[in-house]
């Protein structure tokens, strides 16, 4: 059974094919890259328009397959900008009527997770959840994925695009730091902002870019912002694990490519005798093969969805899908 997935949540329109072991077959993406300033959600959804009908074909060239063989056509229902949501949306449904499948509306939290547990192993994770715009501490309980800890205010890759940007260095910012990182060693004042389960930090950014101001180097404002704002994630994802009582920690979304947010999970895992776990790349970053894995796994499950349940929802919460399919 093949499943297409199309992802387009924010920056990232993607499509993948996936068949029914989780073998990513196809995976293709392309990225607004905003010349400055912030993602705009029309711009965004334009760019995805002109896109997505030739990502689909490539990503049937690539998988070897006819689009007949596809079997079920899933997309991202949300949560993320509305015009973006509603441009892969309608590119969704296009396709399955016109292959005459079934469509299904993925969650794209709940997809990053799904994902990860497909291609790493981890059974039954913690998922922190680190990308652009969101960032989350999610396990599975009761039936569906909860939210155990969240950002309060701005996502982590947000905090560091937005530095490396003010800072005069290009998009995006998180591999531009994590680069600068390596030369920087000197631990900078900063605020350590957790609450609870929960972490904010716009402060952080802004003592940041005061230092900035002040004459301290780049590559050491990059590499204490890496330290302490991944380690108030560490705290919080620790705390979660002992709460949930789980042994694994999975990372997901676009940060989790940083290789020094890598080494302090495994290190925090390790030290309470669980075991961290990360997808490859590719699979971290948005992407449509976790869209079509989840499509995949909600179809077998059972899930039918007419088109008028395909109607996108910016706000979709984690908490929202019932996960029938564990
Ligand atoms: P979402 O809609 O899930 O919020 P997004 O549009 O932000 O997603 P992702 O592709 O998941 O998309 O993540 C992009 C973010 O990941 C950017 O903020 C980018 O700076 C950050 N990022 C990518 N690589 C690294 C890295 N090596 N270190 C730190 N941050 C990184
Ligand atoms: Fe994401």
């Amino acid at each position: 059974m093949l499943c297409l997935g199309i992802e387009g949540t924010a920056h990232t329109v993607g499509v993948g094919i996936v068949d029914d072991s989780a073998k990513v077959l196809a995976n293709v993406y392309d990225m607004v890259r905003p010349e400055k300033g912030g993602i705009h959600p029309r711009e965004a959804a334009n760019h995805h328009a002109e896109r997505v009908v030739p990502l689909i074909r490539k990503a049937a060239d690539i998988a070897g397959v006819d689009l007949k063989d596809i079997d079920v056509v899933a997309f991202s229902q949300g949560p993320g900008l509305g015009p973006c949501l509603r441009t892969v949306a309608t590119a969704a449904r296009a396709l399955a009527l016109s292959l005459d499948v079934p469509i299904a509306g993925v969650n794209h939290c709940v997809a990053h997770l799904e994902i990860g547990r497909a291609v790493t192993g981890a059974k039954d994770p913690l998922l922190l959840y680190v990308s652009g715009g969101n960032t989350q501490v999610i396990a599975f309980a009761r039936g569906r994925y909860r939210v155990f800890g969240e950002t309060l205010d701005i996502g982590i890759g947000n905090m560091l695009d937005k530095f490396a940007r003010e800072a005069g260095h290009g998009f995006p910012g998180g591999p531009i730091l994590e680069r600068a990182a390596r030369d920087g060693g000197k631990l900078l004042p900063l605020p350590y902002s957790v609450k609870g389960m929960d972490v904010a930090f716009s402060g952080l950014l802004t003592a940041a870019l005061n230092l900035l101001k002040k004459g301290e180097r780049f590559e050491d404002l990059a590499f204490s912002l890496q330290e302490v704002a991944f380690a108030m994630l560490c705290e919080v994802t620790e705390r979660a694990m002992a709460h949930v009582e789980k042994d694994e920690v999975l990372l997901g979304g676009g940060v989790a490519r940083n290789r020094r947010l890598q080494e302090m999970a495994d290190r925090m895992a390790r030290d309470r005798g669980a075991a961290m776990f990360v997808p490859p790349g590719e699979l971290c970053i948005d992407n449509g093969a976790m869209i079509a894995w989840t499509g995949l796994l909600m179809h077998k499950a059972g899930v039918r969805m007419s088109v008028a349940d395909t109607i996108v929802d910016q706000r979709f919460r984690t908490d929202e899908v019932d996960v029938v399919w564990r």
